[in-house]
Parts: C-alpha cells; sequence; structure tokens
C-alpha cells in the first residue's frame, strides 16, 4: 500500500521504516526541514538499535522518501498521523501539532484515503479529527494507538504484544489491522474511545506498578526490608509479575509522566476524581526529592560546594532521550543546593543544565564527595571499583538504580546507600 507518516519522531521513524521493510510504498513526513535532509541522507537523530538499517534498505530499494510538508505525504491509502502530545500547562494533552496536521491533509488526501491517529490522545480526539474532516465524507479516521518502548523501537513495532485498532469504519479498521498482519500479534477492534483509552490505561499502569514499588521501598528502608527480595517475592507471583517493579528515581521520559498527567485531567473532565492516579503522581514527584537527600545525607548535611560525580542522565536506560528524565531534575535539584556536578552518561555528550560532563565514569567521579547512579546503564556494573574509589575525595555512593552488590561496594570502602534496602 501507500502510507503517508507524519512526525519522524520515535513512532514516525519507526513506524514509517518498519512499514517500508514490510514491503509499502512510505513517504514520511516531517515539519522539521534539517530533520528530513538529514534522514534523507540516512542520517538518523536518534538512537534504535537497527532503525538505521531499516532506514537505509528503505531508502535504497526507494520504498522510504522523506518530505518536509505533510501535504507531500496525502498522496496514499492510509496515513499515520504521529506527531508530539506534550502536557499542556493543566495536564491535558496539547492536540495543536495534531490538529495543524490534520487541517494541512483535509485538502489533499487521496480518495476514500483513511487518517489513523497514532500519537497519544484522549478519548474523543478520533472524533475530533473525523469533525476536523467535515468536507471529507469519503474519508475515514480510526485510532491504532503504539505501545513501542523506546530502546527497542523496533523490536516493539516489529514483534508487538498486541495491535489495537479502533473506530466506527469496519472496513476502515480491517485496512489498518491488515497492515499488521505480518506482524502475527493478538489484534483488538474496538470503538475508538476504548482504543484511546487502552493506551492511556496501559501507561498508567505502568506507572501505578512503579510507584507501587517505590513506595514499598521507602517502606522497606524504614522496616529494615530488603525491596528487591520483596518484589522478587511479589513477581514470582505470575498475577503480579516481575517487570516494572524496579525501584528507582521515579518514572520519567517523553510519555509515562505526561501521559499520567493526561489521564488525570480528562478523567476530572469526565466528572471521575481518579485519586489513585493522584498518589502515583505524588510518589513519584517525591522519590526524585528522596535521591536528593540520599545524596545530601551522605554529602554530611550540605551539598553547597560540594562536588557531586552523577553517573546517567537518560531517562532510562540504552537511549540518549533526557525527555523529562528523573536524572535531570535531580541534577537540577543539585545544583540548586550549590552542588558542583560532573556527569558522565554513555549516551549523552551534552545537556542544558550546568554541569561538567567527563569522558567516563572516573572522570565524572574525580574529587567527588559522592557519586549517585541515576541510569542503569549495565556498563556501569563492570566499573573498577578500586580505581572510582581512587577518584573520589572520599568513597561514598548513592546507588539510585540498585545497580551494585552492597557488599561488593563495602568491601570496596564505600560508604553505600540504596533504594529500599
Ligand atoms: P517526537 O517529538 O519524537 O516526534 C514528533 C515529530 O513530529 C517531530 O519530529 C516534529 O518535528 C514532527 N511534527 C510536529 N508537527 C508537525 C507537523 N505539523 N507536520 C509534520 N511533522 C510535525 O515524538 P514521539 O516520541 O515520536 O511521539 C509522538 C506521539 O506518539 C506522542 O503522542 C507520544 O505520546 C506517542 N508515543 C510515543 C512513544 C515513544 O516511545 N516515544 C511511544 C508510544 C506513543
Ligand atoms: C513507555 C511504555 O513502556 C511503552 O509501552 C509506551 O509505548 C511508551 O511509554 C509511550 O507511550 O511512549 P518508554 O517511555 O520508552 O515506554 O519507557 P519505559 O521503559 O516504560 O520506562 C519509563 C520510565 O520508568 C523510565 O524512567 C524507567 O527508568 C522507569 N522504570 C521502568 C522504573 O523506574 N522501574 C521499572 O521497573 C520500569
Amino acid at each position: 500500500m501507500d502510507l503517508g507518516i507524519i512526525g519522524a519522531g520515535y513512532v514516525g521513524l519507526t513506524t514509517a521504516a518498519c512499514f517500508a521493510h514490510l514491503g509499502h510504498e512510505v513517504t514520511c513526513a516531517d515539519a522539521n526541514p534539517a530533520l528530513v535532509a538529514k534522514l534523507s541522507a540516512g542520517d538518523l537523530h536518534l538512537a534504535e538499535p537497527d532503525l538505521d538499517r531499516l532506514v537505509a534498505d528503505g531508502l535504497a530499494a526507494g520504498r522510504l522518501r522523506f518530505v518536509a510538508d505533510a501535504a507531500d505525504a496525502a498522496d496514499a491509502d492510509v496515513v499515520f498521523v504521529c506527531v508530539g502530545t506534550p502536557s499542556d500547562d493543566d495536564g491535558s494533552a496539547d492536540l495543536s501539532a495534531v490538529v495543524a496536521v490534520v487541517e494541512r491533509l483535509a485538502p489533499v488526501l487521496r480518495r476514500n484515503a483513511v487518517v489513523v491517529n497514532k500519537s497519544t490522545v484522549p478519548v474523543g480526539t478520533t472524533r475530533r479529527v473525523r469533525e476536523l474532516l467535515v468536507e471529507r465524507p469519503d474519508v475515514a479516521v480510526v485510532s491504532n494507538p503504539e505501545f513501542l518502548s523506546e530502546g527497542h523501537a523496533v523490536r516493539s513495532f516489529l514483534d508487538p504484544s498486541r495491535v489495537v485498532v479502533g473506530g466506527d469504519d469496519a472496513a476502515a479498521i480491517t485496512r489498518v489491522a491488515d497492515l499488521y498482519k505480518e506482524v502475527g500479534a493478538p489484534t483488538l477492534r474496538t470503538d475508538s474511545a476504548s482504543a484511546e483509552l487502552i493506551k492511556y490505561a496501559a501507561n498508567a499502569f505502568l506507572a501505578t506498578k512503579i510507584s507501587f514499588v517505590n513506595a514499598i521501598a521507602n517502606l522497606c528502608e524504614m522496616v529494615g526490608a530488603d525491596v528487591r527480595d520483596v518484589s522478587l517475592g511479589m513477581g514470582h507471583d505470575p498475577r503480579i509479575g516481575f517487570q516494572y517493579l524496579e525501584p528507582g528515581p521515579g518514572f520519567g521520559g517523553s510519555c509515562l509522566p505526561k501521559d499520567v498527567r493526561a489521564l488525570v485531567h480528562s478523567s476530572e473532565q469526565a466528572g471521575y476524581d481518579f485519586a489513585l492516579l493522584q498518589g502515583v503522581i505524588e510518589v513519584n514527584d517525591e522519590q526524585r526529592d528522596r535521591v536528593v537527600a540520599k545524596v545530601r545525607d551522605l554529602a554530611g548535611g550540605t551539598l553547597d560546594g560540594v562536588t557531586v560525580g552523577v553517573l546517567g542522565l537518560a531517562f532510562k536506560a540504552d537511549t540518549d532521550d533526557v525527555r523529562d528524565s528523573p536524572a535531570l531534575a535531580i541534577v537540577e535539584r543539585l545544583v540548586e543546593e550549590g552542588a558542583v556536578v560532573q556527569a558522565f552518561d554513555p549516551a549523552i555528550r551534552s545537556v542544558d543544565v550546568a554541569v561538567t560532563m567527563g569522558r567516563d565514569g572516573y572522570e565524572a567521579a574525580r574529587g567527588a564527595r559522592v557519586v549517585v547512579v541515576l541510569t542503569e546503564w549495565s556498563e556501569f556494573r563492570s566499573l573498577d571499583f578500586e580505581r572510582l574509589a581512587a577518584e573520589m575525595e572520599r568513597p561514598a555512593i548513592v546507588d539510585a538504580r540498585n545497580l551494585f552488590n552492597p557488599n561488593v561496594l563495602r568491601h570496596h570502602g564505600f560508604e553505600y546507600t540504596g533504594i529500599g534496602r
């Protein structure tokens, strides 16, 4: 099929490259002309395993091209809207990019095309998009939320846990569902409101698991239990499972925080007080303060003028994405309290915060009174602790991702504080 993809970020670029890989003719539009030029040369702006190969293959086969105007991607059987839906000040999802794209597409869409909402959008948006297309009764609109996870974008897309397609038009739903036939995932056909809510419910549930385990970790610290054993003991119950039970500095990234806020907001609008999710947000915010307090305590009660080494700035391992990163929020607070921060992240060379970037973990630790681990990069596990200790003013570590064995660290002379242990 001829496919148009609007937006060439994590979701749009992955969707475009994967559908080209599956044999479709794909035109991907992004409003950023510099990005379009870069991508047309096969040069990617984000680090995702295998994505560069799929983009290169698509370009070489002539099945993938990039354009700067959504209208130039509109001559297609199916057009996927994959633009950002960031948080507005009141927590609601800002739909201005989605609306702008649909208005641009409306007059130029191919006859009988299907417009697909792949951006994460609140309940009612599929209907709203249909209303924006009032002059185009021939065009159908469906919701097809995306569940990919950064760092595994291609794998999540080509081997998804499920495909959800929602709307009122059965034929349009079938056309979109058929595009995913080859990936062989369970496919759910729903009404548009359910499809839209599935996306928010899934992200909010993951966030709830994380805040739950963080709250349990806090309790563990007070009663002398070890959260790692507690979550292991919980996870063996298949009804609970092991995933999303890793305590840490709180959930971050471009999606979980904004989607939880948006679900609270849209629940409020619908007349439902989603107090449970307010609690999830509160625990998450507190978790950042708790990590800062642990660093302050190990530094001796104040951070003013204290050198702190930071390991990890990305919102999670295996990505260079710092959007809504708990690590960056914590670094900002450390700096506010007067700390001199030296940081290292394997995927990041610079950030918009007043930190000195080291070339490796040892350089970040040089002269530091405390080192704090904020992202769970597995390569931090193979640090030479003897050498790390020797670099520091005195060996003290806040392991906010519970990456290390406290006994090994203590054996190397470190004062060690983890999370919930
Ligand atoms: P992103 O910010 O990485 O990319 C969005 C792209 O859209 C940008 O490159 C921007 O230039 C482009 N754009 C904006 N307005 C445009 C316009 N009028 N015409 C053409 N291009 C335009 O965003 P993302 O992370 O890919 O997320 C997109 C949507 O998918 C969001 O709703 C997000 O919640 C959802 N989502 C994201 C992920 C993820 O892991 N990042 C996973 C699932 C769902
Ligand atoms: C998340 C979801 O996992 C995807 O399914 C969804 O499609 C996506 O949001 C989205 O809607 O954009 P992602 O943002 O890539 O994907 O991040 P996750 O891997 O879910 O991690 C989110 C945050 O939770 C990270 O800060 C991570 O460190 C933290 N986390 C995760 C924990 O603190 N503990 C855990 O056990 C798991």
